[in-house]
């Protein structure tokens, strides 16, 4: 037995069974969900217990105000969506935005996408109601297909076993792009795509682009041998997805070797969402017990004596990097609702990271009848988010960002205007409206500004 081990007397892998698991699909064959999951326990991890660490390190530091988090990615993946040049475009945005967040600031930024392994969706309401049908909700493409039809709604095993294998093969060629080359800073103008580059931020980030060749070279005439400094040419890029659906997480739940300890081998970081973070819920049962980084959405009906407890349950030992905590209140409800929170996990002694999620607490229907957001009240309430943080003196450690490379129309507003009509042009989420590629490196500019106040 470990150290860990004892401390969570009790816990198991399969644990979480005995609690009340909120947002799981009604699985219409038991037995088959049941052979599934034997045979997931069978595959190889997808990350490595180490690699985790490592990311609780690295956002240790940003606990301690000595790094800034980048957390992003789809709101969903989608099988049908799936290709390399979107996992190409998406880490594109992504390097962009950490170069110009830390290039800005100076500060070391930590690089956790929502990718490899988010397929699955809490859903608001169990069923959906349309053209005179009941259907179960859309609750991922791990579960079900998003077609309104009862054959698309019936949740499917086998779509976890395609889930595990899709993440697999984005993790494989992640890992490529960001130690093979494409990830090296000499790259860095190479990762404007077109459609940004004739953009007022791409010019900005060309021009930032162009200083850091002149640094690069400044170096090399100083006789620093580049080739040799590995953080030039390579990146650490950590995976994460909700944890939401505990049947595959269980079944990539494994032993480290080396400590004993058990990690959810699934993703290097996994969060709790707003809807399954209850105390005494299956959720948090199953995550308590593995050696992860962990993420915890914190929206507006977030008690602070539950969140310090939630935080006592979750990172018992207050080690810097364990837990992230995830503030996603609406631009019209963060100057209230957030002080509190701050001012009692700070009581409490949590060495958490504080990070923001700008997007889900500003979803709104527009009349066309797509769901977005605004990008303004995303960026007002990131300006609310470290008016807060700063006011109670805690370090903005992070923003947490639904986006794609892609040129979407999803999102209103930015500084090529989407407009309402523009919405159904290129409206392609599975779920949630994302920010493309040009909104996201503008939020990049604003938040370093932001950052370096
Ligand atoms: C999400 O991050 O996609 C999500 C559903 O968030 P929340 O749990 O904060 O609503
Ligand atoms: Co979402």
């Amino acid at each position: 037995m470990s150290a860990t081990d004892e401390l969570r007397a009790g816990w198991t892998p399969a644990s979480w069974r005995d609690r009340p698991a909120a947002q799981q699909p009604d699985w219409p064959d038991p037995v088959a969900l049941e052979a599934v999951l034997d045979e997931l326990e069978r595959m190889p991890p997808l990350v490595f217990a180490g690699e985790a660490r490592d990311l609780t390190e690295s956002l240790g530091r940003v606990a301690a105000g000595e790094g800034f988090l980048l957390h992003a990615g789809d709101c969903a993946e989608s099988f049908q969506a799936f290709s390399a040049n979107a996992i190409r475009d998406k880490l594109r945005v992504i390097l962009q935005m950490s170069v110009v967040l830390m290039y800005s600031t100076g500060v070391p930024v930590v690089k956790v996408g929502r990718i490899a392994g988010q397929f699955a969706k809490p859903r608001s309401s169990a069923t959906e109601a349309r053209e005179g049908m009941d259907l179960p909700s859309f609750r991922g493409d791990m579960v079900n297909d998003l077609a309104f039809t009862p054959e698309a709604r019936r949740p499917d095993p086998s779509r976890i076993l395609r889930a595990y294998h899709q993440s697999a093969a984005t993790l494989n060629l992640l890992r490529a792009f960001t130690k093979g080359g494409f990830a090296d800073l000499a790259r860095v103008h190479a990762w404007n795509q077109e459609f940004v580059g004739t953009s007022r931020e791409g010019r900005r980030y060309d021009a930032l682009a162009r200083d850091i060749d002149r640094a690069l070279r400044f170096m090399a005439a100083c006789g620093i041998i580049l080739d040799d400094e590995l953080q030039l040419h390579q990146v650490d890029f950590y995976t994460s997805h909700e944890a939401l659906i505990l049947g595959y997480e269980q079944a990539l739940t494994r032993r480290d070797s080396l400590t004993g300890d058990w990690y959810d081998c699934s993703a290097h970081l996994l969060w709790i969402g707003d809807r399954t973070r209850q105390l005494d819920g299956a959720h948090v049962e199953f995550l308590s017990g593995v050696g992860n980084p962990l993420g915890v959405k914190v929206g507006p009906t977030t008690d602070a004596d539950d969140l310090v407890a939630l935080c006592d349950r979750l990172n018992p030992t207050r080690t810097p990097g364990r837990l992230t905590l995830v503030s996603r209140m609406g631009t019209s409800r963060v100057d209230d609702l957030l002080p509190p929170l701050l001012e009692a996990v700070r009581r409490a002694g949590h060495p958490v990271v504080w990070a923001c999620d700008p997007m889900h607490g500003n979803t709104f229907t527009h009349a066309s009848g797509y769901k977005t957001r605004h990008f303004d009240d995303v960026i007002s309430e990131l300006r609310g988010f470290f008016r807060s943080c700063e006011a109670a003196d805690i370090w903005p450690g992070g923003v947490h960002v639904e986006l794609t490379g892609e040129d979407v129309t999803e999102c209103l507003g930015g500084a090529e205007e989407v407009l309402g009509e523009h919405l159904e042009e290129r409206y392609e989420t599975m779920c949630d409206p994302r920010l493309n590629a040009r909104q996201s490196l503008d939020l990049a500019f604003q938040v370093a500004e932001m950052l370096r106040r």
